[in-house]
């Protein structure tokens, strides 16, 4: 496994744990030191666990030597980042090809070199010409295996697919993938073999319909607003239709994260590129930009006005059970309301380490103390720990009950009965 960052330290960890014999390489030292010391870099419930008992069973292993891992694999996945191209949305596809030439180099015996990372349509075969070029003797074929696995249920997700994507054309690349994910096969898990780019076509386009989903329903909120609608009311009658769907139908601040904004704006250059432009993706896009800044001004309007005021706001990280900031609502508000005179107090449970990199706020140590002396609160990402507040203990350490969900946790019935005003989104504020 070629790189051990989000996706590679998980698919490795539950490949192992499918009984596989995985080895995770990555460049930086410092993580593979930590690794082998037992810590893990990043926040993901169960992670720790599963990679403990793979490392204690001699399945899974850690290393800096990308050379010297590769000879024996039947299959080596690349899985590092393909982060934003600065300036043109492009995805950056660096790390792959120089992974790929890392690869070509080491190969020995028949392999399948796997992209796990989200790459554009066309990576696989120029992946492919590029080993074939430093190595025409190669017995080796490119496959593509996009993988589904979100931040905070990254384990489940492996573990319980909804299916398994993979795109190659060749019956021997097709043999070693389904042996990889046999213990899956045997669940019954569809696995799903398309060529190599429509499988890499098929990652973009899932991210791509779940953001317009979730930019769709914030769309009705805003609606549900202006004619006094309940979007949650909307969400639940159109999502019971089969045909629709009942998930990503939650509204809120806007979509964030290491792949939805990144995705979106790496398929609408494709897109562009090949001269079949999406309108869909495009305005998507922009309506989830542009949302992040009016929830700045909701809250804003909901405090009348935020100069001189103290906020405490609840969750900072794109969403709950990570320590992932990118891409999060919070850094867009929480500057705008800082510029606007906000006194900004914040907590949350995992994310304030990261978020103290990126944001000039106080940090507390837990809800009750950022409510201390506050004018109101704001509800940013809905930690299961900011659904069950003591809200009598809230009233006293506000100075005013406010309340701004923009998560809509809680019930309206019940804040008006707590005798909150209470703000949340395509719902019916309480004054
Ligand atoms: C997303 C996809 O859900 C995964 O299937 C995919 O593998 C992953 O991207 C990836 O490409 O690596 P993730 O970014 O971890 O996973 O998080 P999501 O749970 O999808 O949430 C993304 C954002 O949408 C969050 O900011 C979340 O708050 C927001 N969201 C989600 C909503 O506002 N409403 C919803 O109903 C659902």
């Amino acid at each position: 496994m070629i790189g051990s960052g989000y996706v590679g330290l998980v698919s490795g960890a539950c490949f192992s744990e499918f009984g596989h014999h995985v080895v995770c390489v990555d460049k930086d030292a410092g993580k593979i030191d930590a690794l082998k010391a037992g810590r893990i870099p990043i926040f993901e419930p169960g992670l720790e666990d599963v990679v403990a008992a793979n490392v204690r069973a001699g399945r899974l292993t850690f290393s800096t030597d990308l050379k010297n891992s590769i000879p024996d694999a039947d299959a080596v996945f690349i899985a590092v980042g393909t982060p934003s191209r600065r300036g043109d949305g492009h995805a950056d596809l660096a790390y792959v090809f120089q992974a790929a030439e890392e690869i070509a180099a080491a190969l020995s015996g028949y392999t399948v070199v796997v992209t796990k990372s989200t790459v554009p349509v066309g990576t696989g075969q120029a992946v492919e010409q590029t080993i074939r070029r430093l190595r025409p003797d190669a017995e080796f074929d490119v496959a593509s295996n996009p993988e589904f696995l979100r931040e905070g249920s990254a384990i489940e997700d492996f573990r319980r697919p909804d299916r398994v994507v993979c795109g190659t054309d060749s019956e021997r690349a097709r043999n070693v993938m389904r042996q990889l994910y046999r213990p899956l096969f045997l669940n019954e898990t569809p696995i799903l073999f398309t060529t190599r780019e429509s499988s890499e076509l098929i990652k973009y386009a899932a991210n791509a319909f779940l953001a317009t989903k979730i930019t769709f329903i914030n769309e009705m909120a805003d609606i549900c607003e202006k004619v006094g609608a309940n979007v949650q009311d909307i969400a639940r009658g159109i999502g019971l239709d089969g045909r629709i769907g009942s998930k990503f139908l939650h509204a809120g601040p806007g979509y964030g994260g290491s792949c939805f904004p990144k995705d979106t704006l790496a398929l609408m250059r494709t897109a562009e590129e090949v001269g079949a432009p999406s309108k869909i993706v495009t305005a998507v896009t922009v309506a989830n930009d542009a949302r992040k800044m009016r929830m700045a001004e909701k809250i804003e309007d909901a405090f009348g006005g935020v100069r001189g005021k103290r906020i405490a706001v609840l969750g900072l990280t794109f969403k709950p059970n990570t320590d992932d900031m990118r891409d999060s609502p919070s850094l867009v508000i929480l500057p705008w309301l800082k510029g606007h005179g906000a006194d900004i107090r914040a907590y949350d449970p995992e994310g304030m380490k990261e978020a103290a990199k990126h944001l000039d706020i106080t940090m507390c140590d837990d809800a009750y103390q950022a409510l201390d002396g506050a004018d109101g609160v704001v509800i940013l990402t809905e930690w299961n720990e900011f659904r069950a507040l003591d809200l009598d203990r809230a009233k006293k350490l506000l100075k005013r009950p406010l309340m701004v969900d923009l998560r809509n946790i809680y019930k309206a019935q019940e804040m008006e009965e707590e005798g909150f005003a209470y703000y949340s989104v395509g719902r019916p504020p309480v004054l």
